[in-house]
């Protein structure tokens, strides 16, 4: 044994409760030859029914068992908060930090010497990540996989970007709602999570370029025999892990965070991951400037051809080589000597990569774009930030001045939006206030503001979208979020009447509301913060101690504690 067990002194205890934890884990039909001397090894699980992409968690845990079993640990399984995308309301970002609290917490007040923590759907992967980081015991990420792509009548399609294209031709009447119907029986095809570079992908994808999730963890579909593969080899190596005593500390460096962001940049992964990224380093102890996201996409091209920015899948991917023949294309860029859950470096893991597509995963005389995936705006609308998918913007309007029609709240948008007296132009700026952290509350991804029913039938495909709310991954069009402060908070956004003038200039990286300050003093004295939402409960914890989008939408009191505190 190299190092004294965490675990030992909830068991080597003269006290009763010694005794008694000994006598519970007989209960459960482990006698001492099981866990005597060996890691105890936490499998978090986020299996749920509610949340389908992780329904099929529970086998890939049972592997993971086997390997820790294999490894000379014991295993002991446990569940962790689930947050389903499509079930959860008001959103699921208002309750990541939670996840990430019962998953340090789960950690810390138990005899767990090492962790495998089993996520896929969106903000399961940073909540496991952010519980891990804070706990700081040594843990490995496994994700659940994306689900295969999806067939539909001879066209090969992607949720859910496919879904809001076929949404929008469904508005426009160019599909029956029968056709409607059919498709939805068929774009999710198998168990796993969405299969197009959203979210989840590009959280698994990170996960992996952080060093906390073994090679290949992103990419392997969700029904592939190779990720339960995986998923013993992660119970096999978490043991060795704890042994070595290395912890997430040790592994999510800022190299480590440079090579996160330039992995997202040549994925032209989610905006959601900005926030989470943020998040995560500030449990680290160390901040994460915007500004160094908008830095190192000048010097990333996008080199992955994955909707929504590109053409293929997931599993695509997969079958191209899957995060490592990215990361080895991408190797110039990276910090290779980064630590990873292998014990072993970065660049250690990828020397034998190799890439089997060069149209899915392209090389840099080669790329899908020159530049990052991502674009860091500031300017009088955005103070503190705002981002922009550039990767998935359209190009003639990455420079665009229009007339802003404003929405005050998500109901407000969703009530006028397609009233016949709204008085809008395919030129204009569709602007929504109030659907941040405080305001909506908890920022949901009401970012990807529906174009006005009347406009998709004239042809219209995408306008200029501004708010303070996110954007799902899987969404695309020129669309501006996390505008920081958000409206609730008083910022700018908050002072943006119909009719007033914006300005968005991408390659300049600003975005501007052309209002003279002397009116914009006189709308900011009548401003009023909206009533809070809550009284009590989580709801209220939320909107006293959550934190603007440019510092991760955390909790304050869940960031590293300064040193020496
Ligand atoms: Fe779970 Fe898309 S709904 S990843």
């Amino acid at each position: 044994m190299k190092r004294t067990l965490r675990s030992r002194s909830w068991f080597e205890t003269p006290e009763l409760y010694g005794w008694l934890r000994r006598a519970a884990l007989r209960s459960e039909g482990l006698t001492e030859a099981a866990y005597e001397g060996k890691p105890i090894i936490g499998i978090g699980n986020s299996w749920s029914e509610l949340t389908h992409c992780n329904a099929h968690l529970r086998p890939l845990a049972e592997a993971v068992k086997r390997g820790v079993w294999q490894a000379g640990g014991c295993p002991l399984e446990f569940p962790v908060l689930s947050l389903g995308e499509f079930n959860m309301k008001p959103t699921t970002m208002l309750f990541r930090n939670l996840m990430s609290m019962d998953v340090e917490e789960t950690i810390r007040a138990n005899p767990l010497d090492g962790v495998v923590l089993l996520c896929g759907c969106d903000k399961t992967t940073p909540a496991m990540l952010m519980g891990a980081a804070s706990a700081d015991v040594p843990a490995i990420i496994l994700t659940g996989g994306p689900q295969l792509s999806a067939h539909w009548r001879g066209e090969t399609l992607g949720s859910c970007t496919d879904c809001r294209r076929y949404q929008m031709e469904l508005l426009a009447g160019r599909i029956t709602s029968e056709d409607w119907h059919d498709l939805q029986g068929a774009i999710i095809r198998s168990p796993g999570h969405c299969m197009v570079m959203g979210t989840a992908s590009t959280m698994a994808c990170l996960a992996e370029a952080l060093g906390m999730a073994l090679p290949h963890t992103a990419a392997i579909p969700a029904v592939d025999s190779r990720r339960l593969q995986l998923a013993e080899e992660a119970g096999r190596q978490i043991v060795e892990l704890t042994l070595q005593d290395i912890r997430p500390s040790r592994i999510m460096t800022r190299p480590a965070f440079d090579n996160a962001i330039r992995v997202l940049h040549a994925l032209g992964g989610s905006t959601n991951a900005v926030i989470h990224l943020v998040a995560l380093a500030g449990r680290l102890g160390f901040d994460l400037p915007l500004d160094r996201f908008d830095e190192l996409a000048r010097s990333t091209p996008v080199l992955l051809d994955v909707k929504p920015v590109g053409r293929h899948l997931m599993e695509d991917f997969f079958y191209a080589g899957g995060l490592p023949a990215l990361l080895q294309e991408l190797a110039p860029l990276l910090h290779l000597d980064a630590m990873t859950v292998t014990g072993r470096t970065l660049g250690e893991n990828i020397a034998a990569a190799k890439r089997y597509d060069a149209e899915v995963i392209r090389s840099f005389d080669n790329p899908v774009c020159n530049e990052g995936g991502l674009a860091v705006l500031r300017g009088s609308l955005c103070p503190r930030g705002a981002i922009l998918k550039t990767a998935a913007a359209s190009p003639e309007l990455l420079r665009h001045r229009g007339r802003a029609v404003v929405f005050s709240s998500v109901d407000e948008m969703q009530r006028r939006l397609d009233d016949p007296d709204l008085n809008i132009e395919p030129g204009d700026v569709l602007v929504l206030q109030n659907a941040g952290p405080l305001g909506a509350p908890g920022m949901p991804e009401a970012g990807f503001l529906p174009l006005p029913t009347r406009l998709l039938r004239q042809g219209v495909r995408d306008m200029v979208r501004i708010s303070d709310a996110r954007m799902s991954g899987t969404a695309f069009g020129t669309v501006v979020v996390h505008v920081c402060p958000e409206a609730a908070a008083g910022g700018p956004l908050a002072l943006v009447r119909t009719g007033d003038v914006i300005e968005l200039d991408v390659p300049n990286r600003r975005l501007d509301l052309l209002v003279d300050e002397a009116e914009l003093a006189r709308r900011r004295s009548a401003w009023k913060p909206p009533p809070p939402p809550y009284h009590r409960g989580y709801g209220w914890l939320f909107q006293k101690h959550v934190l603007q989008a440019d510092q991760g939408c955390d909790f304050d009191f869940l960031r590293a504690a300064p040193p020496g505190s």
